[in-house]
Order: structure tokens, then sequence, then C-alpha cells
């Protein structure tokens, strides 16, 4: 059975991009895969959260997560900082890492540009302790989005290196996970054709909104006067209506659309009603999840708890041995 490990940094509330992007593989994936499911919180700090909320944003993904189905019986759920094998061998990877190629990686240098005033030691070292992460449990594989590949790129680079400087075989070189045809961009409500809350909070629909605020976010969805002579192509955002539609609604509400759309006859504050209402129905079990969720901390405890103990015996032999091949041994 392949180890497929994925980690998500405790910035917010999941959105559909999200869930349809990687939640939803996610729960199929756990089925046969042994699955490792972090929340890299030591990450998160390179960006200085508060900690009130810097708690409550790791709580919320916990609970979005096992809302959306992943399951703690089935696959490892646990959070970075309950897992201290991971500074540790990150600390011993970056005696072999150099300053140089780090600093020639895209992520960082794209912080530098955004944050000036704030480069700090650990948005350079981002990429070690990503591949910590990965290597600590000799993980398979690990489902990567675009901006991460090179992240993995790199941990292969220093698994290999490591191997080559003591002579020995010792990591695996983690691959990237591939989804196939099951791989879906959601686009913004925005206009934008990614939903991202990075890059603007308002084209995002999350998880956890209740179906009042779903149905005012999309009611507020950017559209324009309508198609004017049929065949007409469609402007980004209506294509981003039909594309939210194909993801949650029924194959003939978007057939029925479409063929207003072409007759120039639609009329988009019905199909914003509409997707409101699909969007909802398709949301409701998870949504009913999160409320029960929020209210029993004795059992989010009891799965980190848990996840952390399963991490532990996945990651300790690893430090283990990677001690032993650098030469720190007790006397
Ligand atoms: P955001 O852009 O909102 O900050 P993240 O970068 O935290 O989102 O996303 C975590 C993962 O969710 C990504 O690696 C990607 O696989 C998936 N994802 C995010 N937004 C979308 C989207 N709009 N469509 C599909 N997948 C997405
Ligand atoms: N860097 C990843 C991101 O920003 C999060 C992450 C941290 C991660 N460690 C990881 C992803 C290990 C996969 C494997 O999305």
């Amino acid at each position: 059975m392949d180890k497929v490990l994925s980690g998500i940094r405790p910035t917010g509330f999941l959105h559909l991009g999200n869930y349809f992007g990687a939640l939803r593989n996610f729960i199929k994936m756990q089925e046969e895969n042994d699955c490792y499911f972090f929340i890299a919180d030591y990450h998160s700090l390179t960006t200085h959260p508060k900690p009130a909320d810097l708690r409550t944003n790791v709580k919320n993904v916990l609970i979005d997560y096992l809302a959306a189905g992943l399951d703690p019986e089935k696959a490892t759920l646990y959070i970075q900082s309950d897992l201290p094998e991971v500074c540790e061998l990150s600390l011993l990877l970056s005696m072999n890492v150099y300053v140089g190629e780090l600093q020639r990686v895209s992520s960082f240098k794209e912080k530098v540009r955004r944050q000036p005033n704030n480069v700090n030691a650990g948005l350079l070292s981002y990429p070690i302790l990503m591949a910590a992460d990965i290597l600590v449990h000799r993980a398979d594989k690990v489902p990567v989005g675009k901006d991460q590949e090179q992240h993995l790129e790199m941990t292969r680079d220093f698994a290999q290196r490591f191997n080559n400087f003591y002579g020995v075989e010792y990591f695996k070189l983690p691959v990237a996970y591939n989804f196939g045809q099951a791989l879906v961009k959601i686009p913004g409500l925005d206009g934008s054709t990614k939903m991202s809350k990075s890059d603007n909070e308002n084209s995002c629909i999350y998880l956890s909104d209740a179906p009042e605020v779903i149905k005012k976010k999309v009611m507020k969805a950017v559209t324009d006067s309508g198609p004017t002579e049929p065949g007409q192509p469609k402007p980004q955002a209506i294509e981003n209506l039909f594309q939210l539609m194909r993801a949650v609604s029924a194959e003939d509400t978007v057939k029925f659309f479409e063929e207003e759309y072409n007759k120039c006859s639609i009329r988009y504050g019905d199909m914003k009603k509409q997707l409101a209402a699909d969007i909802t129905a398709f949301n409701a079990p998870i949504y009913e999840r999160i409320l029960e969720l929020r209210g029993n901390d004795e059992y989010l405890r009891k799965v980190i708890e848990r996840g952390a103990e399963k991490a532990h015996a996945s990651a300790a032999p690893t430090v283990r041995d990677v001690r032993e091949i650098i030469g720190i041994k007790k006397l």
C-alpha cells in the first residue's frame, strides 16, 4: 500500500475550491492508501498569525476535514506541531541544503516581493521543513497543486543528496500523486478563474457558510446584461457560474440554463437562485456535520491525540535511522 501525505496551512475556512480540487480526492485516496493528512501550523507561522487566530484556524480546518469525510479510522489526521520529529529531521537535512538554492525558490522570491518587511528565516527554510514533513514518513506520493511542484522536486533533491552523501539508499524519492481526470478547478464568484481565499475572500463559498450566506454571496456574483445573439461565447464571469453549476447541479438543470443562454432568454437572477439552492443542498450534509463538530471538543481532542500517536509511530523510526546514519550515537 502506498504511503500518501498531504499538508495544508491553516489560514482560514475551507472553500468549495479546496473541496473539489483536493478534499474530494483525499476521501477516495484514504480507501486505497495509507494516508497522512496534517495541518501545517509551523509553516503558517511565517506570516505571524495572532495566537488566537492560529488556534481557531487549526480547529476549523480539522472540523472541515472531518465534516467533508476524512475518516480518522482510515487515515492518520494530525497537527504538524504534534510531531516534533519533523523539527529534528528538518535541522538535520538543513546541513546539506544551500542558502543559494533556497533563495532561488519561486515561492520565496514571491514572498520577498509581497512582504519585503518580513523576509524571515522561516520563509527561506520553508522547503526544508516541507521536505522533512514528507521524508519523515518516507511517503511514496504527495498530491500537489502547481504551486507546490517545485517544493516536491526539492524534497527529492534533498533525499537523493542525503543518500549520496552518506552512501546509503535510505530515502525513497516521493512523486506527485496524479489525480488524472479528477482534478477540477473551481472558479471564483468575483469573475476570477480560481476561487481563492488568498486572492480574494469575496470569491469564496466556504463549507461552513450558512444557507443564507451562500444565497447572499451567489446573488452578488458578477454577471452582465446577457447575450444578445445566439451562439455568443460566454464572458468569463458567466462561464464561471456555469462551471459552478456543473459541479453541484443536476445535468438537466445545467442543460436548461445552457439552452436559455443560447436562446438569449437567460435570466441570471433565476440562474443564481437555482445555483444557490443547489450549492446549499450539495453542502448540507457537510454543513450539518460542521455544526455538530463545533460543539464536540472532546471528540476533536481524541482525533488529534490518536493522529499524533499514529504519526509518531511512523516518524520515530526514520529519525532514529537518520541519526544513526549521520553518526549521532549514544556512547
Ligand atoms: P487558497 O488559494 O484559497 O489560498 P490554498 O492554496 O490553501 O487555497 O488551497 C489548498 C489546496 O486546495 C490547493 O493545493 C488546491 O489543490 C486546492 N484548491 C484551492 N483552490 C482551488 C480551486 N479554486 N479549484 C480547485 N482546487 C483548488
Ligand atoms: N506548502 C504546502 C502549501 O502551502 C503545505 C505543506 C506543508 C505541504 N508541508 C507539506 C504539502 C507536505 C504537502 C506535503 O500548500
